[in-house]
């Protein structure tokens, strides 16, 4: 790869201004060059959307690891130019240089998490008197605009006859409100008759008191009954530092409002990337075990899943009843396929049949359908038994990925499943264009992560991941109807029905 002719900080910044700027709809001069990306609602893919954009840019290949020390796009150009002028030197030297594709030559830095975990000691639920909400008559949400989110508000509305209050980032309260309609929309899911018990309450979850002020924190904390935690920033790239704000003290901020004035029971939405730690691997895990292995796990958003269900864990050990709910990867709503295009496993699926290829691993397809997922977590937190314990909500059966690609293939998409290695060349050498998602995604695929210089893939196939087991949530669901839809070719052909009708996925 040839570097392109002159780059300085400058000319690098101003072109970050105008490609982030395009990339989320905002207007150029709304960019602040100071503030971390992270504030401006980059998610993974659009993240590496600009690392690859750069790439083009450059002539070079940028670490998407830049993206975890230099977070503001000031110090990531300066960055950007010092490391093309590095390059150039070293290409006017004529020493031969490899393309540092596979190469992170910076190391994340080394966090003790068990020393984030760390609740404000003046959290203390203990000093109330304990609660058991049958029929709440005001629900407090957050997370209400994204995916889980809206098929909570769902099941929430038609289960309860309570108010939801949706914490959201908005302008002012009108904003708010169509963010929470246009969602529920788009999943297919809105009802106008519930249209006055959806209420929203303009917030962030990354400012002290959850952003909405003393007075209104003070007039939630003695009307709402019922607290369901869904929010979270979901970005496979960001570092610990920069997802903690929302993700370990907004949570934090949560239990603060359930522990004032009077007890509100937590409804904890976790994940089971609180069980990736190496030291898991090949290990059974249940839900009521204890988790203190946080050593080796890698993403900083999971990293934040594991500070932030510890917080809840020490809460709940002051007094707070709470339940925590831990989903594995979310896909589509079963009976209607709808789902959230832009997560990874959707992106890496159309990738790979645009490709032809998917890498031929032992990877397990750990997904439970959003209305098996949203649905349980409601259940589960109306029944009293419930209170201080964990479900995972893992799928009892999960599917082999060697499985979907024989469906794929039976409904006639022309695919084949090579060697991981060969499945990387490829990648590398014939994926050379925006169109295929693969190829934003490059970076992060491609690049080592680990201490033992794993690939993201790498650290998530078979063989480093935990047995999760779901025995003690698919009992304490067996007095409902609730049960979680077998993956299935049908279950496939309806997500694949609904990601073609999309325009996302094009005809076999
Ligand atoms: N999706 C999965 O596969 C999966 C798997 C396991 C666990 N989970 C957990 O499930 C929960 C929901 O995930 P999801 O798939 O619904 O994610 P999502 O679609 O990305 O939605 C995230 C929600 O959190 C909100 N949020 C993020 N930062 C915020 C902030 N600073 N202040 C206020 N709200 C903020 C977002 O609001 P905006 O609309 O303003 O961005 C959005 O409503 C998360 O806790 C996640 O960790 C998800």
């Amino acid at each position: 790869m040839s570097l392109k002719p002159s780059f300085t900080a400058a000319n690098i910044q101003a072109w970050l201004v105008s490609n982030l700027a395009e990339l989320i709809s905002l207007e150029a001069e709304d960019i602040d060059i100071q503030e971390n990306l992270e504030n401006y609602g980059l998610d993974s893919a659009q993240a590496m959307i600009l690392v690859s954009k750069l790439e083009k840019l450059l002539g070079f290949q940028p670490s998407p690891l830049l993206l975890w020390h230099y977070p503001n796009i000031a110090s990531l150009s300066q960055r950007l130019a010092e490391e093309f002028q590095e390059k150039s030197d070293v290409q006017d030297s004529g020493v031969e240089r490899q393309t540092n594709i596979v190469t992170a030559n910076i190391a994340p830095p080394i966090l003790d998490l068990k020393a984030e975990a760390v609740l404000d000691p003046t959290i203390r639920p203990d000093a109330l008197p304990q609660v058991f909400v049958e029929s709440p008559k005001n629900i407090f949400l957050t997370g209400g605009t994204g995916f889980l989110g809206a098929f909570l508000i769902k099941e929430l509305l038609q289960q309860t006859n309570a108010d939801i209050y949706c914490l959201v980032r908005a302008a002012d309260i009108q904003e708010g409100k169509n963010k929470l309609v246009k969602n529920l929309q788009s999943y297919a899911i809105w009802d106008e008759q519930f249209n006055s018990r959806i209420v929203p309450i303009v917030g962030d979850l990354s400012q002290p008191l959850l952003g909405i002020g003393a007075e209104q924190f003070q007039i939630l904390a003695t009307n709402i009954d019922t607290i369901y935690h869904s929010g979270a920033l979901l970005n496979y790239v960001f570092p610990y530092s920069a997802l903690k704000a929302a993700n370990v003290l907004g949570t934090q901020e949560v239990l603060r409002l359930a522990s004032q004035i009077k007890l509100k029971p937590v409804h904890y939405v976790s994940s089971v990337a609180i069980f990736e730690s190496p030291v898991y691997a090949g290990k059974l895990v249940k839900e009521q075990d204890d988790f203190n292995h946080w050593e080796g796990i890698f993403l900083g958003y999971s990293q934040t899943k594991w500070v932030a269900e510890k917080l809840v864990k020490i809460a709940r050990d002051r007094g707070l009843p709470v339940t925590i709910h831990r989903p594995p990867l979310i896909s589509g709503d079963s009976e209607t396929g709808i789902c959230n295009t832009h997560d990874f496993i959707n992106l890496m699926v159309k990738g790979c049949l645009q490709m032809g290829y998917f890498p031929d691993v032992e990877y397990m397809m750990d997904m439970s359908p959003v209305d098996y997922v949203s649905k349980a977590i409601v259940y589960l937190s109306m029944q009293k038994e419930s209170l201080g314990k964990a479900f995972n909500l893992q799928h009892p059966q999960p599917a082999p990925l060697s499985t979907l690609i024989k469906w794929v293939k039976s409904f006639g998409y022309p695919v084949e499943a090579i060697p991981y290695e060969q499945w990387q060349a490829e990648l590398i050498n014939n994926v050379s264009s925006v169109d295929n998602p693969l190829y934003t995604l490059r970076p992060f695929l491609l690049e080592r992560w680990s201490d033992e210089q794993l690939t993201i893939p790498d650290l998530y196939l078979q063989a480093k991941r935990p047995h999760i087991s779901c025995q003690d949530t698919l009992h304490a669901l067996a007095g409902s109807s609730i049960v979680c839809p077998p993956i299935t070719s049908e279950l496939f052909m309806t997500y694949t029905a609904y990601l073609i009708q999309t325009g996302f996925l094009s005809v076999a």
